[in-house]
């Protein structure tokens, strides 16, 4: 029990000599979580918690996050069984609907995916608009977001649950089917169409690395791996990116422009575009010499704006437990795969130097997901600019999960207050005396 005075469900604030007492809920884990909604009714006074550090923004039933025991459970389900035992389409339907899907209900549930993985083909006039070497995070912005053009019945606030279902479906399917296109588009290849006789990896795998006037060699190794990393992204309570998506949806926008204001929200390089920053970060590293010091150093002087990408989290202040996978993960997957990447020694290296130097370990800063995903990916044979779109991809079910939830609880459209700095009122000046 806090050491607030808490009694009978409520804790008592005492401000400026009023008392003021507020309810407080307890979350499935023993979490205690002020009630406030109703404080500045009571008093006029507001909380302020610039970041949100210390601020929920919801219940939710979807995922459940430990930073300090360095816990992730979807629907009360472990991360490391979901990654060792599930399809990432299984993971998607267990955030969206909320249980594991029986053998039946899972077939029904792919082969409407299947159905949905082709595009409008005026899509493709989209992408003449881009200027060669558009970042993929851009454009996969702009396509998701178009998405509810070519489906004008999603915009309707008052659409029934098939109705959310069916835009549910076509956003799933149709994110490989953009995600691969970007990449084709970008190397100036003509498309790959879908082939539904593919899971939804595989098919994915093939629309992106298939040549047209030769058969796609699928590595059951890779297809394992690419699954394994989506369910790891596949969601993270209310991270900057899913909060975005709750935060646009509580407008009642539509789930594609919700979608696409979390694809933005997750660009960022404090956010998901990471990924990219990590590679970038080892490669100069290995330019450098394999200095690994010299950017421990630059990381931890306050005068130098250089930040160990991957390393740190709001919520872990033990390992990430996805980072934890994927590291087991890598140096399998690349023996498997006859690659030996540098960098791959750089970050062991770099990590190992952080994890014992004191200014790492008085913040708890630890390897997050994007320390050693990155590292996957490039073997797989994607660019460092899709890295992200991949992280947009794998979160997708989380973010539509998410939306649904809110959806479904009645939530009011989100508006913080804020405490104001300005100037106090003052009598307008004209420009002739200024
Ligand atoms: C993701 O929220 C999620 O769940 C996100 C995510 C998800 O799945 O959705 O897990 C995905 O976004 C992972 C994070 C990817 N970002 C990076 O790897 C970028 C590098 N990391 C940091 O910028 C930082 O750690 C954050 C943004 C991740 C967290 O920042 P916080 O919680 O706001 O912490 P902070 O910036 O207040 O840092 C606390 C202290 C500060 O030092 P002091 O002022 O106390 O002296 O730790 C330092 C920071 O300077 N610090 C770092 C650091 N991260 C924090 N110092 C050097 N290198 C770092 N990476």
């Amino acid at each position: 029990m806090s050491d607030a005075q808490i009694k009978n469900n409520n804790a008592t604030l005492n401000i400026e000599g009023k008392k003021i007492d507020l309810p407080y809920i307890k979350g499935t884990e023993g979490e205690i979580g002020l009630d406030v909604s109703k404080l500045r009714g009571q008093s006029g006074v507001i909380t302020l918690d610039v970041g949100f550090k210390n601020t929920g923004s919801t219940t939710s039933a979807i995922t459940f996050l430990d930073g300090e025991q360095g816990i992730l459970r979807h629907r009360g389900y472990a991360i490391e069984d979901l990654t060792e035992k599930c399809s990432f389409l299984e993971v998607a339907y267990l955030l969206i609907y909320g249980e594991l899907p029986s053998k039946e209900t899972f077939e029904k549930f792919d082969t409407q995916i299947r159905n949905h993985t082709l595009v409008h083909e005026d899509i493709q006039k989209i992408f003449n608009a881009y200027p060669t070497g558009s970042h993929p995070m851009g454009q996969i912005t702009t396509l998701v977001s178009s998405l509810s053009s070519f489906y004008p019945q999603s915009l309707n606030p008052n659409r029934s649950e098939d109705e959310i279902n069916l835009t549910i479906i076509r956003l799933l399917a149709k994110m490989i089917t953009l995600a691969s296109m970007i990449y084709k588009k970008s190397i100036g290849h003509p498309i790959i169409y879908p082939d539904n006789n593919l899971d939804y990896v595989s098919n994915f795998l093939n629309m992106t690395f298939k040549k047209v006037s030769e058969p796609y060699q699928m590595d059951p190794i890779v297809v394992d791996t690419l699954n394994k990393l989506l369910i790891l992204h596949a969601d993270h309570e209310q991270n900057c990116s899913t909060s975005t998506v709750r935060m646009v949806g509580s407008s009642q926008a539509n789930l594609y422009a919700s979608i696409s204001a979390g694809v933005v929200a997750l660009w960022g390089p404090l956010h998901g575009g990471a990924n990219q920053k990590v590679i970038e970060m080892l490669e100069a590293i290995k330019d450098d010499g394999g200095n690994v010091h010299k950017y421990i150093n630059k990381a931890k002087d306050k005068n130098d704006p250089f930040r160990l990408m991957g390393f740190g989290h709001r919520v872990y202040k033990n390992y990430d437990p996805r980072a934890k996978i994927i590291k087991k993960n890598c140096d399998q997957i690349l023996e498997n795969l006859g690659i030996n990447d540098p960098v791959l020694d750089i970050a062991k290296n770099l990590e190992e130097t952080a994890l014992n130097d004191q200014y790492f370990i008085d913040r708890k800063l630890f390897p997050n997901i994007d320390f050693y995903s990155g590292i996957i990916y490039r073997a797989i044979g994607f660019p460092l600019d899709m890295f992200t779109v991949l992280f947009a991809l794998g979160r997708l079910p989380g973010w539509i999960a998410q939306w649904k939830e809110m959806q479904s609880q009645n939530q009011p459209i989100s508006r913080p207050r804020q405490i104001y700095t300005g100037e106090k009122a003052r009598d307008f000046v004209d420009i002739s005396a200024r």
